[in-house]
């Protein structure tokens, strides 16, 4: 279709596509929202849906998503407008692409919030606010930050300038090299503190939190939440994924590539679920605890811990990177479009684009405290924007990939960009076709009680 390279640069090989998706990936999602998400809805059938959800419906949508974006080579909304044209398909499919820039906006306005937190706790841990910290004094300092708006807002500023400068340098400065340290440095953290678990007590009543698969637990709306987190952990549904998938160099395979990204990404979500789990139980707390709950937890495990103190800051630095590696690909799709058509420069586009972003993360900023009591349906104004992008906006998004994939496209041009062997591509098709969106259309209207 479009030149071989686009204008916005190339990942200079396979590996740094892996270690790219995989920063987009792995970020709060996977360290902050699972486990408090598999705490408010009860464990193990939780942590089960989640898992057919990413290998029935995930994995089939991303190696979409990568592939519509290598062949399109733009950003995600021109991707689709050319994708559509080309295909002789009706133009609501380019839907796809708007109504992903706008999740991405509304993802971005909390996300920075939430790594805002994770940037205040890298002072507080550095500080000693958490020398010999137990169950309640932690939460009370975490209590203590949320309560103070001005506080919020400063950090939840300071990350969000952070992404739009490293957004508006583009893909290859800077980004790359940072994740390809910092990504595997979390990862080894994160194997420490699994070693202060395991050796804890309750462990064991951690892991079968995690894994014992009670089905009476589940709700309509624990299904929901566990589709819609699929989504939201593997950075689908949006076209931040199809944004990075345009950077593909051409002979990378897409089937292994999206494998790796899967499994590294879930991996940590689980490694973090195990982190957490059992400090809460060895330490009296309840796994319900809501949004706080990593900023409660880990703190205790830092505290007695030889080295705690530092660990704990490292720790902390390296959450905030992995925040900020997923919200730069939260905002690269917008960025990409306003740069491909208006033909602004990407520091204009990207200043904007966070000046927007910045106004809409105030209505969670609030959230936690001045308007903690204005609720619709029970949701706060957060509560409200992370159910509506997690739960419907990326589902739906990753509905119409599928279904514009499996029905509108002519099959050879897709399987001529995917290069999957052919057994495995029929199945793909076929995963495309019926099971996805069944799978979809099932949890929603399990979810709304249809059926
Ligand atoms: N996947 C990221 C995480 O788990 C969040 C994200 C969602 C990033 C959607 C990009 C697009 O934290």
């Amino acid at each position: 279709m479009t030149e071989q390279t686009g204008i916005h640069g190339l990942w200079r090989s396979r590996w740094l596509f892996i270690l790219a998706a995989t920063g987009s990936a792995v970020g709060l999602g996977n360290i902050w929202k699972f486990p408090y998400i598999t705490g408010e809805n009860g464990g193990g059938a939780f942590v089960l849906v989640y898992l057919v959800c990413i290998a029935l419906i995930g994995i089939p949508v991303m190696i979409a998503e990568v592939t519509l974006g290598r062949m399109g080579r733009q950003s995600p909304i021109n991707t689709m407008q050319a994708l559509v044209k080309d295909q002789g398909a009706h133009k609501m499919w380019s839907g796809i692409g708007w109504m992903g820039a706008v999740a991405g906006f509304f993802i971005l306005s909390f996300y920075s919030v939430i790594a805002g937190w994770a940037l205040a706790y890298i002072f507080r841990m550095g500080g000693g606010v958490f020398d010999g910290a137990t169950a309640e004094s932690a939460g009370e300092v975490f209590g203590g930050l949320i309560g103070d708006p001005e506080g919020l807002l400063a950090w939840h500023t300071i990350f969000l300038v952070i992404t739009i400068a490293i957004v508006a340098r583009g893909v290859n400065k800077g980004l790359e090299k940072a994740i390809s340290v910092l990504m595997p440095l979390l990862f080894l953290i994160l194997v420490v503190l699994l070693g202060y678990s395991m050796s804890s007590e309750s462990f064991g009543a951690g892991f079968h939190f995690l894994f014992d698969v009670d089905f009476s637990k589940l709700t309509g709306e624990s299904i929901v939440v566990a589709l819609g987190h699929a989504f939201f952990t593997l950075s689908l549904g949006m076209g931040a994924i199809m944004a990075y998938g345009a950077y593909m160099p051409k002979g990378a395979s897409i089937g292994k590539t999206v494998l790796t990204v899967a499994f590294l990404d879930t991996l940590i979500a689980l490694v973090a679920g195990l982190v957490i789990f059992p400090i809460v139980f060895a330490n009296g707390m309840e796994p319900s605890a809501g949004p706080g709950l990593l900023f409660q937890t880990l703190p205790v495990a830092f505290a007695n811990m030889p080295g705690g103190t530092l660990f704990g800051t490292l720790f902390f630095v390296l959450v905030s990177f992995a925040a900020l590696s997923s919200a730069i690909s939260l905002g690269e799709p917008v960025v990409a479009w306003a740069v491909e058509k208006r033909g602004v420069s990407r520091a204009n586009a990207a200043t904007w684009i966070g000046i927007i972003t910045w106004v809409l993360g105030i209505g969670t900023v609030l959230s936690f405290n001045l308007w903690s009591e204005y609720k619709l349906f029970g949701k706060t104004f957060f509560d409200t924007l992370d159910f509506l992008t997690a739960n419907i906006m990326l589902p739906l998004g990753g509905l119409l990939i599928a279904l514009f994939v499996g029905w509108s496209m002519r099959e050879s041009d897709f399987q001529a960009e995917a290069g999957l062997p052919p057994m495995l591509f029929k199945a793909l098709r076929f995963v495309l076709m019926f099971i996805a969106p069944a799978g979809v259309l099932f949890i929603f209207a399990n979810g709304l009680g249809l059926v």
